[in-house]
């Protein structure tokens, strides 16, 4: 008898998991992409904003970020980063920034 009432237990358990597993599939797939609100990723936007206004206008004026999309900035920005002398990291950083107001 307790055997049995474990293993309806354990069915029930697989069965929350299981649904619970198709609403997160739903929702990533039917949704646009929610605006950011992760404060650590905010953080690196916002360093972002600085660093590229701070390395990105030497030797022109600042682009607008909405000016290209995310692919097209990935392919400026491989070309620039040598020219502005910045390690992949801060590259990374200033990507979060432009990718995050990029043309769509
Ligand atoms: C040492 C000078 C220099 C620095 C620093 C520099 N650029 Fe440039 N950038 C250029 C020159 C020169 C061009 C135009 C020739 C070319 O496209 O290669 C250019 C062109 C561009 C273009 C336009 C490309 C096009 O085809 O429309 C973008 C976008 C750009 N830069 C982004 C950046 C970003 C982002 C940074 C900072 C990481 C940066 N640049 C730093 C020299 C620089």
């Amino acid at each position: 008898m307790k055997r049995n009432i474990r293993f309806a237990f354990s069915i029930l358990a697989v069965l929350a998991l299981v649904s619970c597993s198709k609403k997160i599939a739903t929702t990533t797939t039917t949704t646009a992409p929610a605006p950011v609100t992760d404060p650590i990723i905010l953080a690196k936007i916002t360093e972002g904003k600085s660093l590229y206004e701070s390395n990105c206008n030497k030797c022109h004026g600042l682009h607008n970020p909405g000016k290209y999309n995310e692919k097209d900035w990935t392919k400026h920005l491989d070309r620039m980063a040598p020219k502005a002398k910045i390690t992949d990291e801060q590259k990374e950083t200033i990507f979060a920034y432009l990718s995050n107001n990029a043309k769509h």
